[in-house]
């Protein structure tokens, strides 16, 4: 059983988006299998670096489609973004120190925030964007290109 499970409850409808987050599971996942498996220090930080990239890869791509839509909450939606950037660069930072290792809560916290995110600020603009014929119900794509 994985860590996170990826199920439909998780789909947001924008498969660009979906694949985004898909990808970052599979991260937090390879974080979790490489600490639970006593994987070394670089190994760990390797993959952290790698969601540190990953995460501030799809925030941005979240917050273009924020503006070329004019999506009203963008301004908080990226607040959220940017404290969570912030948290996860200070969390590399202090088990490239050495001063923090990886604990299970530290995993937890990863998760719940993800998941947290996913399902609640991600699928109130995924929703407005539907409504507002953004995204395309039939196939998931955006309707014009950032
Ligand atoms: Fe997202
Ligand atoms: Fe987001």
């Amino acid at each position: 059983m994985a860590f996170i499970n990826w199920n439909d409850s998780l789909n947001l409808g924008i498969v660009e988006v979906d694949a985004q987050h898909q990808n970052l599971i599979r991260l937090i996942n390879e974080l979790h299998d490489r600490v639970k498996g006593g994987g070394n220090q670089g190994e760990i930080e390797a993959v952290l670096g790698e969601i540190s990239a990953e995460i501030k890869e799809h925030f941005a791509a979240e917050e273009r489609y924020f503006d070329l839509f004019l999506y009203p909450e963008r301004d908080s939606h990226r607040g959220i973004h940017g404290l969570l950037v912030r948290q996860i660069d200070e969390l590399l930072e202090q088990t490239r120190d050495g001063a923090m290792p990886v604990t299970d809560s530290v995993l937890q916290f990863v998760k719940d925030w993800f998941l947290t995110h996913m399902t609640g600020s991600d699928l109130v603009y995924a929703v407005w964007m539907k409504h507002k014929g953004f995204v395309d119900p039939q196939n998931g794509r955006f309707t014009q290109e950032s």
